[in-house]
């Protein structure tokens, strides 16, 4: 019997859609799902000529696969995935490579890789974006762990991954726990910008008045643009939906209470740990909470006075035209934040990360897919040392046009009383960076006045402590 060149564990609708994606470019698969059910009922279903042979178990898998072994884990991250690793490990031999496709958490990758290592097994932990269709048609593929183990399995990877101008969108990121570190920013990233689309909308439903029809053009025209993005393109798709039972659009009909599973909130957790501002993702985070906080907000709603402005009086094609130019800055803000995190982690994990490599395997496939990610990827291949993407001579450029129209976006959402919390905290962000000297110096006089904390000064080195509260003692310089 012919050996199958990789075999999947976890049969739910991103396992199932990457074995068919494998299929469909010629490799042959083996497939087990816990539940042998499931297993029998996706091999039955499957159109003849299908190279797919199902497992009953772990040991029958293993027995059919040829070496060494691929073997690719699509299940729910966390304890079920140690759990299979766990049964799968004393199965394997010397050189087989286990592939976690879940949206696992960086450290469990690193933890797993060492683990692993110790039976001279390769662990690859693959960031996978894309949804179902990526996953059938071709993923962002975010490969990280052994470098030998990703050439055993790249020649699956690189067929299977999305293609953008006859590159494959994955390629080896680095040790351990980079690959699912990547796709954890990239899940930042792509908080920030679904909230930034949100705010959008917002503004021009609640100042404009626009309705779901009007929106939906208004973002298919900005998905001809600069903006062309995967998310822009499903949100004009999106305004057009109705409700077939009431012929209302859709989204109109949508309980405003978001969910979340978690992927944003480690972004902001790890951007804590290497002290580096995501404040458009932050925003984002913050937002969804916000938004889950559905009675709280019913009651606020009726007891919060409201702003004092008028309607809207303002030039209307004017605010739509800003708000493109808004979105557009805010964007290169959260692309600029989530650069910053990648290198701040590279550089502590010694990952050795690849700015341009990674906005290229981001260009296709993925949720984030954007026609910026290709500006990206040319700022960083021609300056890789390039400190703030904001620095870019293409970002610098954009701003210096939309920042004008980024401001009166923020003002006038505002004055209004409409949240525009990504939007102004990618402002606040662009303000401060643009700064040489900040209030800061106040600050540092606070920490001095209470605690003792001490402080540099503009025109001498050391540090130095004053007591404030006495006039007649000087300051002191401490060391
Ligand atoms: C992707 C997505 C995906 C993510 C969902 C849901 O790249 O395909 O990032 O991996 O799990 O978008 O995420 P939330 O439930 O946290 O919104």
């Amino acid at each position: 019997m012919n050996k199958c060149n990789i075999g999947l564990i976890g049969l739910g609708v991103m396992g199932r859609s990457l074995v068919l994606n494998m299929d469909s470019k010629g490799f042959s698969a083996a497939v087990y799902n816990r539940t042998w059910e499931i297993t029998e009922k996706f091999t039955a279903g499957l159109a003849p000529g299908k190279n797919v042979k199902p497992a009953r178990s772990l040991e029958e898998l293993v027995s059919i696969l040829e070496r060494p072994r691929r073997i690719m884990i699509m299940i729910k991250a966390g304890k079920a995935t140690d759990a299979v690793i766990g049964d799968l490990a004393p199965l394997l031999h010397a050189g087989d490579v286990v592939i976690d496709g879940g949206n696992s958490l960086f450290t469990d990758s690193q933890r797993r890789f060492h683990e692993l290592a110790k039976q001279n097994i390769h662990f690859i932990g693959i960031g996978v974006s894309g949804g179902e269709e990526g996953a059938l048609k071709g993923p962002s593929l975010m490969p990280g762990g052994t470098e030998e183990g990703w050439k055993i399995i790249a020649p699956i990877f690189t067929r299977v991954a999305a293609q953008v101008g006859g590159e494959p969108c994955a390629r080896y990121l680095g040790p351990d726990g980079a690959g699912h570190y990547v796709k954890m920013v990239h899940n930042g990233i792509e908080y920030a910008e679904m909230q930034l689309i949100c705010e959008a909308y917002d503004v021009l439903a609640q100042l404009l008045g626009l309705d779901a029809d009007r929106l939906a053009e208004i973002f298919a025209k900005w998905n001809e643009g600069d903006l062309e993005s995967y998310l822009i393109e499903i949100t004009a798709q999106i305004f057009r939906k109705r409700d077939p039972e009431s012929g209302q659009p859709l989204v109109d009909l949508i309980l405003d209470r978001a969910k979340q599973k978690g992927t944003g909130m480690w972004t902001l957790e790890s951007a804590n740990r290497q002290a580096t501002v995501v404040s458009t993702i932050n925003a984002a985070v913050d937002s969804r909470i916000l938004s889950s906080q559905k009675a709280a907000r019913t009651t606020a709603s009726k007891l919060l006075p409201k702003p004092e402005s008028a309607a809207f009086a303002g030039d209307r094609a004017g605010l739509v035209a800003a708000m493109h130019d808004a979105l557009y800055a805010a964007k290169l803000v959260t692309h600029a934040q989530g650069v910053d995190l990648l290198r701040s982690a590279s550089t502590d994990h010694g990952w050795n990360l690849d700015i341009a490599g990674i906005a290229t395997i981001w260009r296709g496939g993925c949720i984030i897919r954007s026609r910026l990610l290709e500006r990206i990827r040319e700022a960083f291949e021609s300056d890789p040392k390039l400190d703030n993407l904001l620095l870019a001579p293409f970002s610098r450029a954009a701003i210096e046009a939309g920042q004008a129209n980024w401001r009166n976006v923020v003002a006038t959402a505002i004055t209004h009383g409409v949240a525009i919390p990504a939007l102004s905290a990618s402002l606040a962000y662009f303000d401060s960076l643009r700064r040489e000297r900040l209030p800061a110096n106040l600050l540092q006089a606070q920490r001095d006045f209470f605690g003792a904390h001490k402080y540099e000064r503009v025109d001498r080195d050391g540090e130095f402590h004053t007591d404030w509260q006495d006039e007649t003692r000087s300051t002191t310089l401490l060391k």
